[in-house]
Parts: structure tokens; sequence; C-alpha cells
């Protein structure tokens, strides 16, 4: 897993930690731009998408000792998490923390705790909240506004609690907990007799899914060679091989395997191995192509002659 820490991160200055500072800097150069700008009595109606909160178009930044005046408990609870980090991004000299996330808080303030005066995500948008949060973070997830999360407006914080998580990442709840309170049909698939061990905690979802979306179909990653996740882990089946088995290459892994769990070994989509081959290759075993008679040879696995069958580099059928 490449949870990166972000302190090694700045002092590695690894490139992703690189551009994620940058567009940091941008966004908090620019705050300070636009709050100027709406100072400067923007027109009727204008929208500005960094304004404070929708009814604060002139609040300044208080700073997070304001804050804490009144909301001890969010703050001393806040003393943790990693968004403290926000001080050290490039430009903030102010140490503002909180009102990142919820704009310029003078007027909230000013208003003995005006609602009406303070962005709240919990009562916007979907689409406000990723805006919000990606304002920092698209460096690191740049396909989340194209991943089915984000078109089912499931937002950042469906899956992450920013004040009351204890769990890694800021998660709501650990994984694969999290994601089957919504996907309740993979349950029951990491239920069958044989499955990847996500419940014994041997892998996880976010090992072949990125939540926040990416280029391939079902939210699936991909391997840094861009071929087909499973073979990070399973490298004996990577080839390339001088023989390659076509339908690996063409179809995938899942033209054979369902990837969650299935009532066969080897997580295989047919109850037995010669229906599964035959699917592809008009029942060859019985007896005329192979030469052996129709006999009790039809019904040993065909695996027992074709062992290297997802390729191999010395028999073009998979021979031993
Ligand atoms: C003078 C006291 C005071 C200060 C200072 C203050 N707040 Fe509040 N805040 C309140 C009160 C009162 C509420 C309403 C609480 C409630 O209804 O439960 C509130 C509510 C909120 C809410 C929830 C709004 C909603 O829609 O329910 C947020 C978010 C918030 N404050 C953030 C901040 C931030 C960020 C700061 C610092 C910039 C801050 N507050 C400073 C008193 C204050
Ligand atoms: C990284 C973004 C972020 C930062 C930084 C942040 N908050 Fe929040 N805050 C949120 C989100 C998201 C919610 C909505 C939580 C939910 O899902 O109910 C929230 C909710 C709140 C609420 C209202 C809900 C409640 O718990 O009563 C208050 C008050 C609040 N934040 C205060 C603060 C204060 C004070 C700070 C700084 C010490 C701060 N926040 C920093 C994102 C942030
Ligand atoms: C002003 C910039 C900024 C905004 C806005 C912001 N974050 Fe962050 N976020 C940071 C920084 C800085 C860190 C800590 C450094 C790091 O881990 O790279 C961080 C860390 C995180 C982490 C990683 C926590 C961990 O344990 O590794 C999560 C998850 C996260 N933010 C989610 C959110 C969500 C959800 C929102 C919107 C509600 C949000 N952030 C808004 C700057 C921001
Ligand atoms: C469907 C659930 C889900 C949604 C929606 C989601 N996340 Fe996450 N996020 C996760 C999980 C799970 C992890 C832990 C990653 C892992 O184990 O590889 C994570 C990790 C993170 C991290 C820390 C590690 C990293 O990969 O950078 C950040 C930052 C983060 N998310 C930000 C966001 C932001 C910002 C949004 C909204 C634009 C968002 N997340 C939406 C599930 C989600
Ligand atoms: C070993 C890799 C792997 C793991 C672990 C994994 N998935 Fe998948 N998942 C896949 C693949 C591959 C597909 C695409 C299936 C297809 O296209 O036939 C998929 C498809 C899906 C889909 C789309 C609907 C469907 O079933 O085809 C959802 C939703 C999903 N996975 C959720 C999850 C959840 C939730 C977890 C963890 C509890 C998880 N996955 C763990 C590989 C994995
Ligand atoms: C708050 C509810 C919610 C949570 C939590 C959640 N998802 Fe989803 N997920 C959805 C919705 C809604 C969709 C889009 C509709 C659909 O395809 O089911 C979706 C879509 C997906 C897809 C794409 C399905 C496809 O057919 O293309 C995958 C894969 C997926 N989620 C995996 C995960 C994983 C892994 C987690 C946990 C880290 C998770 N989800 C957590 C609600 C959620
Ligand atoms: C994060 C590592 C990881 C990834 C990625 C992964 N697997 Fe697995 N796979 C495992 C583990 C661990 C097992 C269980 C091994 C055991 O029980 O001996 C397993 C078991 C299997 C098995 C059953 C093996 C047996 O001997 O019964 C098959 C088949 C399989 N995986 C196929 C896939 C496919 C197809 C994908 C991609 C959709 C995939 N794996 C992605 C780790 C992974
Ligand atoms: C053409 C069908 C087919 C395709 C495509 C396929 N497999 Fe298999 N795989 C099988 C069969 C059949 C077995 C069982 C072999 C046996 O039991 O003798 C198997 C067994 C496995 C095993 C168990 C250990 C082993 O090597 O026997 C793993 C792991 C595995 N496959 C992973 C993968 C991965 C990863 C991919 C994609 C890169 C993939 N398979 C593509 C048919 C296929
Ligand atoms: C999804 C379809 C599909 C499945 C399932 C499948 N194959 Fe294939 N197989 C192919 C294709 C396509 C080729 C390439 C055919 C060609 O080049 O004429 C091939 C080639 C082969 C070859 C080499 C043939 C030659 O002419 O050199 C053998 C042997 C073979 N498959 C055995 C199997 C066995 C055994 C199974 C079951 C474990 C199996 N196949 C499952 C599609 C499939
Ligand atoms: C007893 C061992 C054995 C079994 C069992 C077996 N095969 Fe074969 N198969 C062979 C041999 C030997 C060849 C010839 C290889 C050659 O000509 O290089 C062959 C060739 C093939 C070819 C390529 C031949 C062609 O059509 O040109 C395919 C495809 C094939 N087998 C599929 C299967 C399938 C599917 C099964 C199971 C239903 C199966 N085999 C069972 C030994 C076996």
């Amino acid at each position: 897993m490449h949870t990166c820490r972000p302190v090694t991160r700045m002092n590695g200055a690894a490139p992703e930690w690189f551009s994620g500072l940058r567009a940091m800097a941008m966004i908090l150069v620019g705050a300070g731009a636009i709050s100027a700008t709406a100072l400067a009595a923007p027109p009727p109606g204008a929208k500005s998408p960094d304004a404070p909160a929708k009814g604060a178009a002139h609040a300044e930044y208080v700073g997070t000792d304001t804050c804490a005046t009144c909301h001890a408990e969010v703050s001393k609870g806040f003393a943790s998490n990693p968004h403290t980090k926000m001080v050290l991004m490039p430009g903030n000299a102010t140490g503002v923390t909180c009102e990142n996330c919820h704009g310029a808080g003078s007027e909230h303030v000013a208003g003995g705790g005006d609602v009406t005066k303070i962005f709240n995500p919990a009562k916007a948008s979907a689409k406000e909240v990723d805006e919000k949060c990606l304002g920092c973070h698209a460096g690191a997830h740049p396909d989340f506004e194209r991943s089915p999360h984000a078109k089912a407006s499931v937002s950042c914080i469906g899956c992450h609690d920013i004040h009351g998580s204890k769990e890694e990442a800021l998660l709501k709840a650990p994984q694969p907990k999290l994601c089957f309170q919504c996907h309740a049909d993979q349950q029951s698939q990491f239920n069958m007799p044989f499955h990847h061990p996500v419940n014994e905690g041997l892998v996880k979802c976010t090992d072949c899914h990125d939540p926040h979306g990416t280029f391939g179909n079902s939210n699936l990653k991909s391997t840094a060679d861009q071929s087909a996740i499973c073979t990070k882990c399973h490298t004996d089946v990577r080839g390339p091989f001088a023989y390659e088995h076509a339908p690996v290459k063409a179809e995938g892994c899942t033209a054979c395997h369902s990837p969650h769990g299935s009532q066969n070994a080897r997580l295989l989509n047919m109850p037995s191995i010669n229906t599964l081959c035959n699917q592809c290759h008009s029942r060859v075993a019985n007896g005329t192509v192979h030469g052996q008679g129709a006999g009790s040879d039809e019904l040993e696995p065909c695996t027992t002659c074709h062992t290297y069958i997802h390729g191999s580099n010395i028999n073009e059928a998979f021979l031993r």
C-alpha cells in the first residue's frame, strides 16, 4: 500500500507531493485574492466559487484560535487531525485551518454563531463538498469527478469523516465494513465458499479498486505497466509468454475467474474446468482431437495435460 506519510513526502519531495503542494499553494493564494475581491463588493447575485459561505460574502479569516473559543470540543479533537498540517502549506502564514474548509468566519462570529454565515459540508450538495475538498486533493485524486461514486452523488464525506473518524485515512468505518454499507451484493460474494480473503483482512477492496475513480471500468486499478491489477500479486501468471493463451490478454482474468467469490474452486466461473474450456473450444476433448477415445478420458480435467493454462514459454498447447 502506498499510504504516503505527509511529512516524509515533504522531506522526500516526491513528485506527487510536489504537485500537491503547488495545487495547495494556488488555492491558498487564490482564497486570499478572492476574499479581497469579495470585500470590493461583487455585483448582486455574482457567484464566487470560493466565497466563504453563501450568506457571508464579506467575511474575513479570523483564525483557528477564535473558532476554538466557542467550539472547544471540536477544536480539541482537531489537534490530532492530519489537517493540522495545513499550517505547513506554502502561503499559509496565518495558521488558518478550520476556515480552509468552512470558509472565512468573521461574519459567523460577529453574528454570535450565525449558521447562515458559515459553510457546513453536512448541509451542502455533494458537488459543493467535492469541489471544496478537491481544491487541495485534486492532485492525488484527479479522476474523482468522473468516477461512479461522484456520478451517484456519493461525496468525499460519504466515506470520510473529518471530525469523528478514529480510522486510518479519516474513514467513517474500516474496510470492508465501509464498502458493504452500500454494496450488499458484493458482501454476499465474499461469503461464498471460495473468495478473495477480504473479510479475513488479507486483501482489501482498495487493492483492486480506487474508490476515487480510475480510467478503467468499475473503478479498477491497473499495474504500473497498465495490465490487469491481478498480476500485481499473482506474478507467476503475468507473462509475457512465448505462447500466450489468447483470452488472458484479450478478455482478462475475468474471462475465467470471478474476482470476488465463487462456488467453484480457484474462483472459476464454471463448475468444472472442462465446461469452462468448452465454452470456447467446442468440445475438443470428445475423443476426436486428442485421439484418446471418448471414454473416461473425457472426464479428465483439461488442465491435467494443459497445465500452464495462463501461458507457456515451452509449449504452444501449454502442456507440461
Ligand atoms: C461566538 C461563538 C462562535 C464562534 C467564535 C464560532 N462559532 Fe461556529 N457556531 C457557533 C454557534 C452558536 C453555532 C450554532 C450551533 C448549533 O446550532 O448547534 C455554530 C455553528 C457552526 C457550524 C455549523 C453550522 C451549521 O450549519 O449548522 C460550523 C461549521 C461552525 N460553527 C464553524 C465555525 C468556525 C470554522 C469558526 C471559526 C472561524 C467558528 N465556527 C466560530 C458559535 C461560534
Ligand atoms: C478538512 C476540512 C475541515 C476542516 C479543516 C475543519 N472542518 Fe469542521 N467540518 C468539516 C466537515 C466535512 C463537516 C461536516 C461533518 C459531517 O459530516 O457531519 C464539519 C462540521 C463542523 C461543525 C458542525 C458539525 C458539528 O460537529 O457540530 C463544526 C462546528 C465544525 N466543523 C467546526 C470546525 C472547527 C472549529 C475546525 C477547526 C478546528 C474545523 N471544523 C475544521 C470539515 C472540516
Ligand atoms: C486547504 C487544503 C485542504 C482542504 C480544503 C482539504 N484538505 Fe484534506 N488534507 C490537506 C492536508 C494538508 C492534509 C495532510 C497532508 C497529507 O496527508 O498529504 C490532508 C489530509 C487528508 C486526508 C488523509 C488523512 C490521512 O490520515 O492520511 C484525507 C482523507 C483528507 N485530507 C480528506 C479531505 C476531505 C474529505 C476534505 C473536504 C471535506 C479535505 N480533505 C479538504 C489539505 C486539505
Ligand atoms: C467510496 C468511498 C470514498 C469516497 C467517496 C472518497 N474516498 Fe477518499 N479514501 C477512501 C478509502 C477507502 C481510502 C483509503 C485508501 C486505501 O486504503 O488505499 C481513502 C483515502 C483517501 C486519502 C488518503 C490517501 C490517499 O490516497 O491520498 C485522501 C486524501 C482522500 N481519500 C481524499 C478524498 C477526497 C478529497 C474525496 C472526495 C473528492 C474522497 N476521498 C472520496 C474512500 C473514499
Ligand atoms: C481481487 C480484486 C478485487 C477485490 C479485492 C475486490 N474487487 Fe470488486 N471487482 C473486481 C473486478 C475485476 C471487477 C469487475 C468485474 C467484471 O467486470 O466482471 C469488480 C467489480 C466490482 C463492482 C461492480 C459490480 C460487480 O460486482 O461487478 C463493485 C460494486 C465492486 N467490485 C465492489 C467491491 C467491494 C466493495 C470490494 C471489497 C469488499 C471489492 N469490490 C473487492 C475486483 C476486485
Ligand atoms: C455511501 C454509499 C457507498 C459507499 C460507502 C461505497 N460505495 Fe461504492 N458505490 C456507491 C454507489 C451509489 C455507486 C454507483 C452505483 C452502483 O454502481 O452501484 C458505487 C459504485 C462503486 C463501484 C463501481 C461499480 C460499477 O458498476 O462500475 C465500485 C467498484 C465501488 N463502488 C466500490 C466501492 C468500494 C471499494 C467502497 C469502499 C472503499 C465503496 N464502494 C463504498 C455507493 C457507495
Ligand atoms: C492484493 C493482492 C491480490 C490481488 C491484487 C489479487 N489477488 Fe487473487 N489472491 C490473493 C490472495 C492473498 C489469495 C488467497 C491465496 C490463498 O488462499 O492461498 C488469492 C487467491 C486467488 C485465486 C485462488 C487461488 C487458489 O489457489 O485457489 C485466484 C484464482 C485469484 N486469486 C485470482 C485473482 C484475480 C483474477 C485477480 C484480479 C481480479 C486477483 N486474484 C487479484 C491476492 C491477490
Ligand atoms: C482461459 C481461462 C483463464 C484465464 C483467462 C485466467 N485463468 Fe487463472 N486459472 C484458470 C484455470 C482453469 C485454473 C485452475 C487450474 C487448475 O486447477 O489446474 C486457474 C488457476 C489460477 C490460479 C490458481 C493458481 C494456479 O496458478 O493454478 C490463479 C492465482 C489464477 N488462475 C490467476 C489468474 C489471473 C491473475 C489471470 C489473469 C491474468 C487468470 N488467472 C486468467 C483459467 C484461467
Ligand atoms: C474465453 C474463451 C476461452 C476459454 C474459456 C478457454 N480458451 Fe483456450 N483459447 C482461446 C483462444 C481464442 C485461443 C487461441 C485460438 C487460436 O489461436 O486458434 C485459445 C488457445 C488455446 C490452446 C492452444 C491452441 C493452439 O492451437 O495452439 C489451448 C491448448 C487451449 N486454448 C486450451 C484451453 C483450455 C484447456 C481451457 C480451459 C482451462 C481453455 N483453453 C479455455 C479461448 C479460450
Ligand atoms: C490427456 C491429456 C489431454 C487432455 C486431458 C486434454 N488435452 Fe488438449 N491436447 C493434448 C495434446 C497432447 C494436444 C496436442 C498438442 C500438440 O499438438 O502440440 C492437445 C491439443 C489441444 C488443443 C489444440 C489442438 C488443436 O485443436 O489444434 C486444444 C485447443 C486443446 N487441446 C484443448 C483441450 C481441452 C479444452 C481439453 C479439456 C476439455 C483438453 N484439451 C484435454 C492433451 C490433452
